[in-house]
C-alpha cells in the first residue's frame, strides 16, 4: 500500500492500510461496520472446480481474519482468449458453491482477458465496530493459536514438479477449500486480543504483522507447529517456493532462531500459504474455551506460541 496517496481521514475508518490487517473496516453506523478486502490468485491446483473453491475460501479469509461475517462477494477473473470454456465454467462453480456454503450473497463480477488465469472476489462484511479483531490488540502473555497446518507452498512446488503423490493433494486441496469461517465463529465467541490469517509472508510473516502492531516479541515454539504431511522431506530437498526466500530475507532482520531449529523447519515457518489458518492471540486465561470450541466445530487448533514485550527482536523462534 505504500505510495498510495493518503485517502481522506474519516473517523469511520476504523482500520485503514497502515496497521498491517487483513482487511479494512468502516463504520456506517454505530452498529454496524462494513469490512472490506479484496484477492485473487493463480492457479494452486489442476481441477478448476477445486481452484474456484479455494480462490473463494482464500478470498473470504480476510473477513473472517477481523472478526467479520462476510455478506457479499464480487468475482473477478483473468482468462486467456481462446482458452477452454469448460474450465472458466468449473472455476466460477467452485466459487460460487464455497460463496453459497459460506452464506455469502455473489452480486456480480468483471472478467478480463490475461494470459494466466486469476481468480478471486472482492468480499464485503459486517462487524460490530466494538468486536473488529485487529492486528493491535496481542497482550504480554496472551498464546498464540495456529488453525491450519503449514506446508501449502511447498506441497504446490512439488505438485508442479510432479512429486507430490495423490493422498497429499488430496489433503492440501481440501485444507485449502476449507473456509476459515468454523474457526472464526469460535475466536469470535471467545473474546480473543488480535487475529490474522496466514497467507503469503507464512506464519513468521503474519506473525510480524501482530508483533509490529501490537508492539511485542512474537515467540514460536516451533516443534508443536503443525505441519502437512511430507513438508519437511521436500523442504529438505530444496522444492521450495520462490516467494519463500524471499520472505526469508525479509523477515532476517527481526527474527532469532535457536540454533537447534533445523533447516526444513525454518523454510516452513516462512512458506507462504494459499486459504492458510487464522493465527489468534488470546489470554491465557480463555484459551481452554477457544480451543474447546474450535474442536467442537471441527477445527484442530494448536498452541503453536506466546506473546512476549517487545523485546530487541520482533520474532524468536524457539527449538
Ligand atoms: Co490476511
Ligand atoms: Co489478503
Amino acid at each position: 500500500m505504500e505510495g498510495l496517496p493518503r485517502a481522506t481521514r474519516s473517523r469511520n475508518v476504523l482500520i485503514g492500510p497502515d496497521t498491517w490487517d487483513d482487511a479494512g473496516v468502516y463504520r456506517i453506523s454505530p452498529r454496524l461496520a462494513l469490512v472490506q478486502t479484496v484477492d485473487f490468485i493463480t492457479p494452486v491446483v489442476n481441477d478448476p472446480y477445486d481452484y474456484g473453491r479455494i480462490a473463494a475460501a482464500n478470498s473470504l479469509s480476510d473477513v473472517y481474519a477481523m472478526g467479520g461475517k462476510p455478506v457479499t462477494a464480487l468475482s473477478i477473473v483473468g482468462f486467456p482468449e481462446g482458452g477452454d470454456i469448460t474450465i472458466l465454467r468449473e472455476m466460477m462453480r467452485g466459487g460460487g458453491i464455497a460463496l453459497r456454503e459460506a452464506g455469502v450473497a455473489l452480486l456480480g463480477g468483471h472478467s478480463v482477458r490475461d494470459r494466466e488465469i486469476k481468480f478471486g472476489f472482492a468480499v464485503t462484511g459486517e462487524v460490530h465496530p466494538k468486536r473488529v479483531i485487529a492486528n493491535s490488540g496481542a497482550k504480554r502473555g496472551d498464546l498464540l493459536v495456529l488453525t491450519k497446518p503449514l506446508g501449502i507452498g511447498i506441497l504446490a512446488t512439488a505438485l508442479k514438479r510432479r512429486l507430490l503423490p495423490d493422498a497429499t493433494l488430496r489433503t492440501a486441496t481440501r485444507q485449502m477449500a476449507e473456509t476459515n469461517r468454523a474457526a472464526a465463529e469460535a475466536m469470535r465467541a471467545a473474546s480473543v486480543s488480535a487475529a490474522t490469517d496466514i497467507t503469503g509472508f507464512g506464519l513468521l510473516g503474519h506473525a510480524l504483522n501482530i508483533a509490529r502492531a501490537s508492539k511485542k516479541t512474537i515467540r514460536i515454539w516451533s516443534r508443536v507447529v503443525p505441519l502437512l504431511p511430507g513438508v519437511l522431506e521436500f523442504a529438505a530437498q530444496g522444492v521450495v517456493p520462490g516467494g519463500l526466500g524471499a520472505n526469508r530475507s525479509y523477515l532476517e532482520p527481526e527474527t532469532r532462531y535457536d540454533e537447534g531449529v533445523p533447516e526444513p523447519l525454518r523454510a516452513a515457518l516462512v512458506d507462504p500459504q494459499t486459504s492458510g489458518g487464522l493465527l489468534i492471540a488470546v489470554g491465557p486465561k480463555r484459551v481452554d474455551g477457544l480451543m474447546r470450541r474450535l474442536t467442537r466445530s471441527g477445527v484442530r487448533g494448536e498452541v503453536v506460541g506466546e506473546v512476549l514485550a517487545r523485546g530487541p527482536r520482533l520474532i524468536e523462534v524457539t527449538a
